[in-house]
């Protein structure tokens, strides 16, 4: 088997419990998301570690994993056992520990390599339009999140503790998804987020007629 056909099975068998927007199908759609930046942007870079990142991104991620220092330990032996190098392993580390929105925004991360950028901003295009609505409504079920609540305006958080405490499904438009298109590193990312974005907007408009909000 490819290297990268192994990578895609790892991801399946870790990804396989996840049931709060971050499953195999939103990898698999990063990846796909980050080929198509590849392409339209017209970028030089390294294809198996775009699209490993790509797969691997979230396997790590305290959302989905338990002990994500464990889980970061075995993905590096894995990686090690289907012949990466160590440079490859090295890249490929790099940009998942320093590409979240969370880590951005809380921590001082590394600056991104040229292949980081890409899957960060092909994660955030999958957090955007018709799916990223429907994956931010699965999350808010899941963390038990009421939809929309007069009494709790949006909040610009200061910590991840604060980020991570319970807001409502409409706040987290506001807190996180609409800042995506600004945050984009790339110009398909750029431009695809804030059409996205727009059509988000339109879609709250219109659940504000319907709540009489
Ligand atoms: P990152 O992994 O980049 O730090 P997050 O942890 O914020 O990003 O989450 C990734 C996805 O999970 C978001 O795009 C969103 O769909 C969903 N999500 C995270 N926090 C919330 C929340 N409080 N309410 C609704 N959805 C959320
Ligand atoms: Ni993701």
């Amino acid at each position: 088997m490819e290297k990268i056909e192994c990578i895609i099975s790892y991801a399946q068998e870790n990804l396989a419990k996840e049931n709060t927007g971050h499953d195999f199908t939103h990898a698999e759609r990063t990846a796909r998301l980050a080929e198509k930046i590849i392409t339209e942007d017209v970028l030089y870079v390294e294809k198996f570690i775009v699209i490993a990142s790509a797969y691997l991104h979230d396997v790590i991620d305290d959302k989905v994993a338990t002990f994500p220092a464990k889980a970061q330990q075995d993905l590096q032996y894995f990686l090690q056992e289907i012949g990466c190098s160590l440079q490859e392993i090295e890249a490929i580390l790099e940009i998942l520990q320093n590409m979240s929105f969370s880590s951005e925004k809380f921590f001082s991360t590394n600056p991104l390599s040229a292949e980081g950028k890409i899957v960060q901003d092909a994660d955030r295009l999958d957090a955007l339009g018709a799916g990223g609505i429907l994956r931010a409504a699965y999350f808010s079920g899941a963390h038990g999140q009421v939809i929309y609540d007069k009494n709790k305006p949006p909040q610009n958080f200061h910590t991840k503790e604060e980020y991570r405490k319970s807001t409502t499904l409409i706040n987290h438009f506001y807190e996180k998804l609409f800042l995506l298109p600004e945050m984009m590193n790339t110009e398909y990312g750029k431009k695809e987020g804030a059409r996205q974005r727009a059509f988000m907007q339109e879609f709250l408009t219109r659940f504000y007629q319907e709540w009489q909000i």
